[in-house]
């Protein structure tokens, strides 16, 4: 074996020179956006660095930039300890409380002299970086703060982070670095899109795209993922000191390392608020995103006399103002109780009435009593609240630093407000479980008889507009209904004299209102099929099944006795029927063989019986989302005196009988055809109903829960748990830019 030749010193002094210009024109590309070279002689010098490192293996150092990716895919990450550990930071919300942070600084130390810096809060992933004598020696990720993972291997593809410190002088012994990674969102689009191609899953956000390429163990599939980084801090040094946090800044910049592009020194904590302010106006302009500012104290000896609090610095703090994030706060006035249309009770919150997003906000549902007990509200907090896109508005959290102990805990009603009867919490099918919603099982109970009426006259019943909360109220209030066959027997008269003031301030529905919804109600008898059951509101049915239920029946009364739905109820009893005779099943298997031959033979009787079930359920065309849980609810329903009482009055009315609604035809070579898709949260061009049409109209099957049965996901804006569940299932998710392309490929475009 021949040993590769020493580098003479022609070679190695040429190799520093190219690495030294390589590490400064990346700089000037990466950190400052200022190239001065082409790509293309960029290229050649890193080249010649590459050709002189192949002939003279000896040259190769850890530090040189043609060894960012390089060794083999880990196994798992090695858990290292931060030298200094890495703290979190108090937060703030509004100029008060950082007066009050100043406040406290100065009762501290009297001669506290305020100059702050402020400065953007990158909305990344954390990192901790270690430069060993000026070369990059460790990268670690903040893990719980005292211990992180050694991602050293990942942190060295990235780009904007330098292998080795540009210093004038013998750098630092020790440079233990803090920042961000990142990602830029027109990449997480680009890396959506490559992930989608392959099938694989895709990242909601910048965040989980930085996080989830941080942890690939191939340093090699880290490369391409277009991590980006930035610093903000330093955390254990040797042989270098730094007297105020914006000499800090400015020598971590002197070294080449990637700091933030705006940051401000003012003296006053109303002047570091309205820089903050001016930084949050400018967010547009960084690479990343910003999660509010960060507010320091510059002078570092102040620092180090402040120390810590518990677990955080007692001389920085987190600015972010609510409304930076769709968020207001207000004063949570009272809870109320309402009942809704299934006798469920939800807590809702009063609170004073502010604007946001377009609107007054002063009724905020709080879903159930036991998030109100996990958010800890209670009557008389500071509550922030939010409102994105067109979703409802939720309390996020309480402001707690805004309690002054009047506030008082809130409990659930024991009896319904609406009709005074008992309230249950049901048990869940099958388990000892129950449900977390407290319902009124009373069935003329006259909430929920009001809010029956209100959903049937409601866009997505049968439309019978001017019939909204406040009507439905006061009919049943003043016993001219009771349920929504109620309302074809009212009249003009009956109508146009609703009272739907007080009695000492009358306020009239009036004869024009009175004519529009009777005209809407005429108009309702001829409304096709799946619309009435769609308003009708039987249990568990919504409008995929209502499809369902229309085009495979042509009465309501035939539904009611449905062999179809009673089919797929003993489609399900025979398989379950068939797991306790197998007779190499576990329970089955140690009996003796006489027995197990008895089993057999029911089994093959019942394995026909399956073929056959399956066949005419397959020919029915009610459709896998039809299950045996929703058929036998259905049935059990029609079997109640108050579904035979549906039945009756619904029969009894006299409805032009339109023919059954048949599904519009579907275009066969639309990518969506024959797919099962959900569709959740907000979505910018489409309401959900416009997008269940619209994906209809391709051909597509329209369910509402993600299974592994689902083809795609078309996810908006806020959208939650059905995004996790697909993305843990792996179901391609869509965004709405990538449903709009489909739909434009489908129309030939
Ligand atoms: S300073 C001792 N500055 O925010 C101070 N943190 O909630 C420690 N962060 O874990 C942090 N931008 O990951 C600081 N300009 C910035 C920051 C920043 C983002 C993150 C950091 C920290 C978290 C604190």
């Amino acid at each position: 074996m021949t040993t590769p030749p020493d580098p003479p010193a022609r070679a190695s002094a040429r190799a520093a020179e190219l690495r030294q210009s390589i590490a400064k024109h990346n700089h000037l590309y990466h950190n400052l956006a200022t190239p001065e070279l082409s790509d293309r002689d960029f290229d050649l010098i890193y080249d010649e660095l590459v050709a002189l490192e192949l002939a003279y293996p000896a040259l190769v150092t850890t530090d040189s930039p043609t060894q960012r990716v390089g060794g083999e895919p880990l196994k798992e990450f090695r858990r290292v300890r931060h030298i200094a550990p890495m703290l979190s930071l108090e937060k703030k919300e509004d100029l008060h409380t950082l007066t009050l942070f100043e406040a406290d600084v100065r009762r501290k130390l009297p001669d506290f002299n305020p100059e702050y810096i402020v400065e953007p809060k990158i909305d990344g992933v954390s990192i901790s970086v270690h430069y060993v004598d000026g070369s990059l020696s460790l990268g670690v990720t903040r893990g719980d703060g005292d211990e992180g993972d050694d991602i050293t291997a990942n942190l060295r593809t990235i780009p904007d982070i330098p292998l080795r410190l540009a210093c004038a002088g013998k750098p630092p012994a020790l440079l233990e670095l803090r920042g961000e990674a990142f990602m830029m969102e027109a990449d997480r689009i680009a890396l959506n899109e490559d992930l989608r191609a392959r099938g694989e899953k895709t990242f909601a956000n910048t965040r989980n795209a930085t996080s989830g390429s941080l942890k690939q163990l191939d340093p090699r599939l880290a490369a391409k993922r277009r991590l980006r980084a930035v610093f903000y801090s330093v955390g254990a040094t040797d042989g270098i000191d730094f007297a105020s946090h914006e000499a800090e800044l400015e020598s971590l910049r002197r070294m080449h390392l990637p700091v933030p592009g705006l940051w401000f020194k003012v003296v006053g904590i109303t002047a570091a608020e309205a820089k903050a302010r001016t930084i949050k106006e400018q967010e547009g302009e960084f690479p990343f995103e910003i999660d509010g500012c960060v507010i320091k104290i510059n002078d570092t000896a102040t620092c180090a006399r402040l120390g810590l609090k518990t677990n955080v610095p007692a001389y920085a703090v987190a600015y972010k103002r609510p409304e930076w994030f769709g968020e207001a706060t207000t004063k949570l006035k009272n809870i109320v109780v309402q009942v809704g249309r299934t006798g469920v009770l939800s807590p809702v919150a009063e609170v004073e009435t502010v604007f946001l997003e377009g609107t007054n906000i002063s009724r905020i549902t709080l879903h159930n009593a036991e998030e109100i007990k996990r958010k800890d509200i209670r009557i008389g907090d500071t509550v922030v609240i939010k409102r994105a896109g067109r979703v409802i508005p939720a309390v996020v959290r309480v402001v707690d630093d805004r309690r002054d102990g009047s506030e008082r805990i809130f409990t659930m009603p024991e009896s319904c407000p609406a009709c005074g009867g008992p309230v249950v919490q049901r048990n869940l099918s099958g388990g000892a479980a129950t449900e977390v919603a407290l319902r009124c099982e009373n069935p003329n109970c006259p909430a929920q008889q009001a809010r029956r009426i209100e959903y049937f006259a409601a866009r997505s019943g049968l439309n019978i507009e001017g019939l909204g909360e406040i009507v439905a109220d006061k009919l049943v209030e003043r016993n001219l209904a009771q349920s929504p066959f109620d309302l074809f027997n009212l009249t003009r008269e009956q109508l146009a004299t609703l009272n739907l003031g007080t009695v000492t301030e009358p306020r009239v529905f009036g004869e024009k209102n009175a004519e529009r919804v009777l005209a809407a109600l005429t108009q309702a008898r001829s409304a096709p099929l799946q619309k009435w059951i769609q308003a009708l509101g039987l249990p568990s049915v919504g409008e995929s099944t209502a499809i369902a239920l229309a085009a495979t029946h042509t009465t309501l009364a035939e539904i009611a006795q449905s062999e179809k739905l009673a089919r797929v109820v003993t489609l399900a009893d025979v398989k379950e029927e068939l797991k306790q005779v197998n007779p190499r099943g576990k329970a089955n298997r140690a009996r003796d063989p006489a027995t197990r031959a008895g089993l057999a033979e029911k089994e093959a009787a019942l394995k026909d019986k399956l073929t056959r079930l399956q066949g005419e359920v397959a020919a029915d065309g009610l459709g896998s989302e039809f299950g045996p849980a929703l058929a036998s609810e259905l049935l059990a329903y029609f079997a109640t005196d108050a579904g035979k009482e549906l039945l009756r009055r619904f029969t009894a009315l006299d409805r032009t009988d339109v023919a059954t609604d048949k599904p519009p035809p579907a275009n066969p070579d639309s990518p969506l055809a024959g797919k099962t898709v959900v569709v959740t949260g907000t979505l910018q061009h489409y309401s959900r109903g416009e997008a269940h049409a619209v994906l209809r109209a391709q051909g597509a099957k329209v369910t509402d829960n993600v299974s592994n049965k689902t083809d795609f996901l078309i996810a908006g804006s806020d959208a939650g748990s059905k995004l996790t569940k697909a993305q843990t299932l792996g179901v391609t998710i869509l965004d709405e830019p990538a449903l709009q392309s489909m739909l434009g490929q489908a129309a030939g475009d």
